[in-house]
């Protein structure tokens, strides 16, 4: 083959390379590296097994689809949330449809804001199977009023469930993963712990908190390199969050939620889920374009990013008071793994 030839193959090969990268990154539905371990890295099944895992909000949306799969990989479960009838209706579909017996699932009622029941909590965990190998941080609720028309109850209430709740039962966890010098503490924020929206003040001011802490954390524990920090950035999923968001009132909820089915599926989400738990990812992004392209565009170009927000913003704003959901900005073509 003469130089030339070369030369002009080679000169194709890497406009072509692009192309078959923005078209991967326009189909993706998780971060890059995400995508390459889901691609070439660990599977659950091999990873997972044999393990405990203490699953907080395990009685709605991601955290019970979370369970569902993790009773099929042969692991130990604790489902935690408040409603005890919806944790057993949990349980009866994992034993009917996952590999474990009735010993192997712990059904633990636990309102992550009562702070000092978590002690006791996690004895109890720790006395039914001796060990905690996984905490997921999943429990949390989001919010759908704007500041101005806003009680203080509401940020409140945000920041003792999504923030505190989370930080006191990592830490009644924590001394048990340090004597054992093991673990993974899994935690599920959100998008909206990297970037900010109308609407949803105080939920993003918790989950970016959460981010803080769990960062901090991450590098107090640099020398226990077997004790992963890994933190799960979903964007908008299939689930009850919407219907559970606190208005502006902490005791009110909303009335109209707006047609959910756009979202990602949650088994999807929680699929990639599985796959940051079996690679030890410490970061990850899980959402559908354009919202992963947002999350791109807050870490790497933030003065577009906030010109950006600032227009779908708006149109936010406009959904929820036209009784759609929030973020319907665009009717978006469901994905390969709907
Ligand atoms: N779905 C999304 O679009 C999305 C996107 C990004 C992040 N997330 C995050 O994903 C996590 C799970 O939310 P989801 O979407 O699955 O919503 P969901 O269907 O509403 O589930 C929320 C779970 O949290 C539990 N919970 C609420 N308040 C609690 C409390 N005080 N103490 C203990 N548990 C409590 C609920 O159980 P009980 O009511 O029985 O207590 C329920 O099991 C949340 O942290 C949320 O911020 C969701």
């Amino acid at each position: 083959m003469s130089w030339d030839l070369l030369l002009w193959l080679l000169a194709l090969c890497v406009p072509l390379a692009f192309v078959v990268q923005l078209v991967r990154f326009l189909r993706a539905d998780g971060d890059l590296t995400l995508l390459w371990a889901e691609w070439q890295g660990r599977r659950p099944e091999w990873e997972l097994t044999d393990m405990v895992v203490w699953v907080t909000g395990a009685s709605s949306g991601i955290g019970e689809e979370l369970v569902y799969q993790l009773s099929k990989l042969g692991v130990s479960l604790v489902l935690s949330a408040r409603r005890v009838h919806e944790l057993e209706r949990v349980k009866r579909r994992c034993l009917e449809n996952g590999n474990l017996k009735g010993k192997d699932i712990l059904v633990l009622p636990l309102d992550l804001t009562d702070i000092s029941s978590h002690e006791v909590a996690t004895k109890a965990v720790l006395q039914e199977f001796g060990k905690i190998d996984i905490l997921v941080n999943n429990g949390g609720r989001s919010q759908r009023s704007l500041c101005a028309e806003t009680s203080l109850d509401v940020y409140k209430e945000l920041i003792d469930l999504n923030y505190l709740g989370t930080v006191s039962l990592t830490k009644c966890v924590l001394p048990h993963m340090i004597e054992r010098k093991q673990g993974k503490i899994v935690t599920v924020n959100s998008l909206m712990g990297i970037f900010s929206a109308p609407l949803s003040s105080g939920y993003c001011a918790s989950k970016h908190a959460l981010r803080g802490f769990f960062n901090g954390l991450r590098t107090e524990l640099a020398t226990y390199p077997g004790i992963l920090v890994s933190n799960i950035f979903p964007g908008p999923v299939q689930s009850n969050i919407v219907k559970n968001a606190l208005t502006n009132d902490a005791t009110q909820t909303l009335c109209n939620v707006g047609d959910q089915s756009y979202k990602m599926a949650t088994s999807r989400c929680v699929r990639l889920i599985l796959i940051s738990m079996a690679n030890d990812l410490k970061e990850v992004w899980i959402a559908d374009q354009p919202f992963l392209s947002v999350a791109y565009l807050w870490q790497y170009t933030p003065t577009w990013a906030m010109w950006l927000t600032n227009k779908l913003g708006k149109k936010r704003i406009e959904n929820f008071k036209n009784g759609l959901d929030a973020d319907s900005y665009f009717k978006i073509r469901k994905t390969k793994h709907d």
